[in-house]
């Protein structure tokens, strides 16, 4: 098996004037790729902004001998930087929305300013951006888009509410685009990485914070990027030179009534919780309409009048 190259390929990296986006930049400008440098380079909380940071990623990738070129917008007008792809390459295959700040404040403490930014660099800027690109990605059917979520969201992280709930609406983006997007091959992933770069200097132990570098993930976002990985709709976590699958797990859950004119009550809520929440043997749906058809099973049973004993540890029903 031959190296994978990404020769005739325009690729674009928003944030990758520094920490994981220059390092992507970087590794698809030495397999071949026409590489777009997106950065405003500002601050680690959205504020200032300079060309400096995409122009020494760029200079770095064409003494490298590969093809680049800078991009100054903020992705909230990431249409903006999909025009400056087509203007100077033509044409775009790849796009990974990896730029992002941190605004960190304990709940309560949230300013609408806060919020609002964080949303808008991370769950705006990857809409608008995706979105204009998605419109010519449908045309040439095909196209590679990766979602930088994190595991403050897919996990929860104190002092990270705004930045938790734009990371996980952004798995809810990428699940959908990979549905919208999966007939014109066009796939939509997630990245979930833990890497030192200036958003975790103070938050990562300094010892783990070395083995961590950008350089161990961005294999992982490339391989997802290449015309051969058939990989759509998934969250990769990757850090520390380690890449696993992560997903949403649903447990067999419990009938709540045991025939069509029986009440649901609250006790009988209380009297299931242990089965409700019992994740053994828990169940992952790739599409809505897999929920559905397990719903649609479930009301089957109680349509057929189950034995639905709540201490009764034999009623299961939707195996
Ligand atoms: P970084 O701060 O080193 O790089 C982010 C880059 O995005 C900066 O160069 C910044 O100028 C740029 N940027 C910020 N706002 C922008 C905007 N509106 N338009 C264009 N560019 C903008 O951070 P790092 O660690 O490399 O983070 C990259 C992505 O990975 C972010 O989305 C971050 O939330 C995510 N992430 C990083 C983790 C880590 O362990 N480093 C953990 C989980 C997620």
């Amino acid at each position: 098996m031959g190296e994978l190259r990404f020769d005739g390929r325009v690729v674009i990296i928003t944030g990758a004037g520094a920490g994981l986006g220059r390092t992507y930049a970087l590794l698809f400008g030495s397999r071949g790729a026409k590489v777009v440098v997106n950065d405003l380079g500002g601050g680690r909380h959205g504020e200032g902004k300079s060309s400096k940071a995409a122009d020494d990623v760029v200079a770095e990738i064409k003494r490298n001998g590969g093809i680049a070129v800078a991009d100054y917008n903020s992705v909230v007008e990431g249409e903006k930087i999909i025009k400056t792809a087509l203007d100077n390459f033509g044409r775009v295959d790849v796009l990974v929305n990896n730029a992002g700040i941190l605004r960190d404040k304990s709940f309560p403490r949230i300013s609408n300013v806060d919020w609002d930014l964080i949303q808008d660099v991370h769950l705006k800027g990857s809409f608008k951006t995706t979105q204009a690109a998605f419109t010519l990605f449908k045309k040439q059917g095909y196209g590679r888009i990766i979602m930088t979520t994190s595991n403050s969201g897919l996990y929860g992280n104190f002092g990270q509410a705004n930045y938790s709930a734009a990371k996980l609406g952004l798995v809810g983006l990428a699940n959908t685009i990979a549905i919208e997007g999966a007939k014109y091959n066009i796939h939509c992933n997630c990245i979930a990485p833990t890497a030192a770069s200036r958003l975790t200097e103070d938050i990562l132990p300094p010892d783990i914070f070395n083995e961590l570098k950008p350089e161990f993930i961005a294999p992982v976002v490339a391989y997802l990027c290449h015309e051969s990985c058939q990989e759509n709709g998934s969250v990769i976590e990757s850090g520390a030179g380690w890449a696993g699958k992560c997903h949403l797990i649903r447990s067999n859950g419990a009938l709540l009534r045991s025939n069509m004119v029986d009440a649901v009550t609250i006790e009988k809520v209380r009297d299931s919780w242990s089965k409700i929440i019992n994740m053994e043997n828990g169940q992952h749906f790739n599409k809505p309409s897999d929920a559905t058809m397990a719903l649609v099973s479930a009301l089957e049973s109680i349509r057929e009048g189950v034995k639905n004993d709540v201490n009764d540890d034999d009623v299961n029903v939707c195996d």
